[in-house]
């Protein structure tokens, strides 16, 4: 069994496991070759040889514990219908969400478009090593919603107007969302998967009165489905503070990971039964190697007696030196 179902299911604190979100991209040099030879994204997800020789870039470099996939939480917009390109600099951007062609999309279809995504992982899997996790992830129904309807004000704000003139059935999009996400689960698993991470990068901008049903319920439908399919989940609801608390009692998944503005202490006090993973704010790799190894140092003391993964509070950023990636993973297996 790899290190990390060790200790997200048999709940084994005496083996240690250290993966990164972003751990292949652009902070690599070997990865920005590939990219810049692949303008592309999309296509460049669709492409399983190169993607599952990215998803292996940071394992033949690092020796990590894990390996994600190479892909993004956008492949599934894109195989519900929707155009997705990525502006340099802007971020994503998806054609304009169409009601009545979203509700007719056919599960058939859909697993067909994603075929690209499976065979990668198929292939991964044959020359990753046993002992090591394939991670397979999607994001989360809201997190999808936002990009899909083009909500998203700034950082912090949702476009409530822009949201209200849709007059849109959010629950019913957020129902179907989780089917077809359920279907994309099943599928990366039977092709070799083994570990699901669940992405609700925008669940900090969901307004209080909604939380339940945008977040905590969307989120437990989808770790119960995968419950039931034996396949052990983390999620990430970045950005909702305290409720973290509630977002774990609700949810229960094998594991959570913890934004870098959640306290190591308070998670470790108020997040019980679960698998603690990440924290670390990935800027402090960008700072001095004396800082980097203190605020790694008191995330790794803080949990060294409960069931905890070592990763960060959000993806490694572009500007990342690769040796301090190094530096940080040696630090972590050579700490007593
Ligand atoms: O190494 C890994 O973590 C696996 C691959 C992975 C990517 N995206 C590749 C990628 C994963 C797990 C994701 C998840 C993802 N994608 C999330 C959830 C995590 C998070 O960051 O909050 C979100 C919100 C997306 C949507 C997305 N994809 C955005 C907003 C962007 C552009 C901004 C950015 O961060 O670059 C992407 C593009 C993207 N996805 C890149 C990579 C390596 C950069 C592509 C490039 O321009 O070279």
């Amino acid at each position: 069994m790899s290190t990390l179902r060790k200790i997200l299911v048999s709940k084994d604190i005496s083996c240690k496991s250290v993966w990164f979100m972003r751990q292949a991209g652009r902070y690599l040099p070997e990865f920005r070759e590939i990219r810049s030879q692949n303008q592309n994204f999309i296509n460049l997800c669709l492409n399983s040889e190169l993607s599952s020789k990215i998803t292996l870039q940071p394992i033949k470099r690092f020796n990590l514990d894990s390996a994600i996939i190479f892909s993004d939480i956008l492949m599934v917009p894109y195989a519900l219908g929707q155009d997705v390109k990525f502006i340099k600099d802007l971020g994503p951007e998806l054609s304009e969400f169409n009601i009545e062609k979203f509700l007719e999309n056919s599960e058939k279809e859909f697993s067909k478009k994603l075929k690209p995504v499976y065979k990668a992982i198929e292939i991964t899997r044959k020359s990753l090593d046993r002992d090591k996790s394939l991670i397979a992830f999607i994001g989360a129904p809201w997190t999808l919603l936002v990009y899909m309807l083009n909500i998203k004000k700034n950082k912090f704000e949702i476009d409530f107007n822009k949201l209200k003139k849709k007059d849109l059935d959010i629950n019913k999009i957020l129902s179907r969302l989780i089917k077809f996400l359920c279907i994309h689960i099943h599928n990366q698993i039977s092709a070799g998967a083994d570990v699901i991470q669940i992405f609700d990068s925008w669940a900090g901008i969901i307004p209080h009165n909604n939380i339940k049903d945008y977040c905590f319920i969307p989120n437990a439908k989808i770790v119960e489905f995968c419950k039931r399919e034996k396949i052990p989940s983390i999620c990430f609801p970045r950005g909702i503070k305290e409720k973290y608390k509630d977002f774990n009692e609700i949810v229960k998944p094998n594991g959570i990971n913890i934004d870098y503005d959640i306290d190591p202490l308070w998670a470790k006090n108020n997040l019980r039964g679960t698998t603690i993973q990440g924290g670390l704010d990935p800027k402090k790799l960008l700072k001095s190697e004396k800082e980097m190894l203190e605020g790694a140092t008191k995330y790794i003391n803080t949990f060294k007696d409960i069931p905890y993964v070592f990763n960060l509070g959000h993806g490694l950023l572009p500007e990342t030196d690769p040796d301090r990636v190094r530096k940080l993973i040696e630090f972590y297996r050579n700490h007593q």
